[in-house]
């Protein structure tokens, strides 16, 4: 999935607005599904990393949405975006469960690579649907994005700093922790 260009209007005009920073976190993670793809079959250490990462990445995200960006959507939009805001939580607890799931899996068990491939399916399907509806509609809206921005880059800082704070490791879902 390609970065895409967003109208310029509103609120919407710097760096930092919170658009701006999810959608790099969305590039982040494609990143690392490409990464993925591209380790060689045996290279274990490798994948458990790389899927490792994705997780960590994943859970912070979906927070922030949930938390910061998805309400502010919900006050801000019409119907019809709202409607769009209920989905994207459901497709954000299919990729917490596929992220809880993959978390009690090692790299090279059965089904360790099927699960990883569907959740990098569900998050680009979710990703497309989330840039072309969502943040297009909230591009337009009255939503003050540069505000929302900073309210979501402290937040992540924060979660960051716990999830650095607990060390990574694969077992057990961490988002409880943040
Ligand atoms: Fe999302
Ligand atoms: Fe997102």
């Amino acid at each position: 999935m390609e970065a895409k260009e967003h109208v310029q209007t509103g609120t919407r005009s710097t760096p930092n607005d919170a658009l701006t920073v999810l959608e790099a976190q969305h590039r982040a993670v494609e990143k690392l599904f490409k990464a993925f793809e591209r380790a060689a079959d045996d290279d274990l250490e490798a994948k458990a990393a790389l899927a490792q990462r994705t997780c960590e990445e994943l859970s912070i995200h979906t927070i922030l949405e949930e938390e910061l960006l998805y309400p502010a959507a919900q006050e801000a939009l019409p119907e019809s975006g709202r409607m769009d805001v209920e989905e994207a939580y459901i497709e954000h607890f299919l990729v917490k469960t596929l992220v809880a799931k993959l978390e009690t899996m090692k790299a090279g068990e059965k089904g360790f690579d099927a699960t990883f491939k569907v959740l990098s399916e569900l998050v680009g399907h979710h990703v497309e649907e989330e840039e072309e509806d969502l943040f297009a509609q909230l591009c337009k809206s009255k939503c003050d994005l540069r505000a929302l921005g900073d309210r979501i880059t402290k937040r992540a800082a924060e979660l960051q700093s716990k999830l650095d704070a607990v060390g990574s490791r694969l077992v057990g879902d961490r988002t409880d922790m943040l």
